[in-house]
């Protein structure tokens, strides 16, 4: 059987863990430090907190931001789950906005139309890896008629002034927008390392601060350190220095900082990310295009345009016409030969929960009509030239 996307794991990594193990300091401490410094740098940013997951990451933005349910948050409606509920966790109002046809991404001419003046945060998402439309969306924000509404509650609210954009880029660590990396291109932005993306750390996230000026990214650093350790004064590590033991706790914090052996993973799993996960990941879904892009059954995606490249995390292909019934019995075949594929995503107003809150999949045909005919085929750096073949072979057959 084809796997779907199993983590990428070398010597090197096994050793870096290792050394981890064997130091006598496995939690927050100096591996991620490293990380954090390792993803600045790659991305363009000063400033990086490496946490448990990008749920985390995405969550305490919201929370620094004061974002409550006197708030609207405007989300893709064509998402994974995560996005969503940290809204709800908020008790902020979740407002679902449908997708480009082309990239699955927000629409942005639908997000516009959302914009209330409770409105104090968008969220869009990567997906797949390809970017959003940043330039749309930061010029959205700043637009003087928009700006007019924002009704600010919170001091930083009001040091804004604007719209907060947070960026999901759970998908997308290395995905370029007109040159810059994802990471650099709005306020604050969240990686996933979780087990299936292009660089883990098995469960993990990292996020990217990037306010404007005044703002100081460095202090809002420091506070988002404390609040993501239960408001405490001191880490673990400089606690564990000669006498400093005594520490403060100045709010309910949160517990979701990233251990050391998690780390190490990525920090290994960085060094071989540019020369070998990356270029294997796009020659994999160049293989995939070559064989979908002219096939009259098939509607390939969009992974490289003049002005964007995709991180290649996902290869989400639609079959023409199909219905929902068809796209399930194709996946059903291509399993039948050994190929593990997915579906990304079921968005979310099909989820049970979000159902049950009154969102209508009919509000969002764009969505709809992308997830009933999409499958997502297996991409990543393990997975050979035969290997390829064989999914591209198993797919046309499950079609025809
Ligand atoms: C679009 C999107 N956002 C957020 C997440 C959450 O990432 P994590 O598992 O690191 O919290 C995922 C995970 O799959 C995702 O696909």
């Amino acid at each position: 059987m084809i796997p779907f996307s199993p983590p990428y794991i070398n010597d090197d990594i096994i050793k870096e863990v290792t050394e981890a193990l064997r130091s006598g300091w496995i939690t927050t401490g100096p591996k991620t430090k490293l990380l954090e410094k390792t993803v600045a740098e790659y991305v363009g940013v000063q400033h990086v907190l490496c946490l448990n997951s990008a749920t985390a990451a995405l969550e305490i933005i919201l929370r620094w931001f004061g974002v409550d349910e006197n708030d609207e948050v405007i989300v893709p409606v064509y998402t994974y789950s995560a996005t969503a509920n940290v809204v709800m966790h908020c008790n902020a109002k979740l407002v679902l906005v449908d997708v480009n046809a082309d990239d699955f991404n927000i629409a942005v001419d639908k997000v516009r139309a959302a914009i209330t003046a409770r409105t104090k945060v968008i969220m869009p998402v990567d997906f797949a890896g390809y970017p959003c439309d940043f330039d749309a969306l930061n010029s959205l924000v700043n637009e003087p008629e928009i700006n007019a509404q924002f009704t600010p509650r919170t001091a930083e609210q009001k040091q804004l002034g604007r719209i907060l954009i947070l960026s999901d880029a759970a998908h997308s660590l290395g995905a370029t927008y007109k040159g810059k990396r994802t990471g650099s291109l709005c306020d604050a932005t969240a990686f996933s390392f979780h087990a299936v993306k292009n660089l883990t750390t098995a469960e993990g996230g990292a996020l990217c601060l990037n306010f404007p000026a005044p703002f100081d990214n460095a202090a809002i650093y420091k506070q988002l350190y404390i609040k993501t350790l239960h408001g405490q004064t001191k880490d673990a590590l400089a606690k564990t220095q000669k006498g400093a033991w005594e520490y403060d706790i100045i709010e309910p914090g949160y517990k979701c900082n990233m251990a050391d052996i998690a780390a190490a993973i990525g920090l290994a799993q960085f060094r071989v990310y540019e020369s070998e996960i990356e270029p294997r990941r796009r020659e994999i879904m160049k293989a995939y295009h070559t064989a979908f892009s002219n096939h009259p059954k098939f509607i390939a995606p969009v992974f490289e345009t003049t002005d964007r490249v995709s991180s290649f995390h996902l290869y989400p292909l639609l079959v023409k016409d199909a219905s929902l019934q068809e796209r399930n019995a194709i996946l059903q075949r291509i399993f039948d030969q050994d190929v593990s594929v997915n579906v990304h995503f079921k968005p979310i107003p099909l989820l049970s929960y979000y159902a049950g809150l009154g969102y209508k999949i009919a509000d969002y045909p764009i969505a709809n009509s992308l997830w009933e005919r999409e499958i997502s085929l297996p991409v990543y750096a393990g997975l050979s030239d035969d290997q390829v073949q064989q999914v591209i072979a198993a797919v046309l057959k499950a079609v025809e």
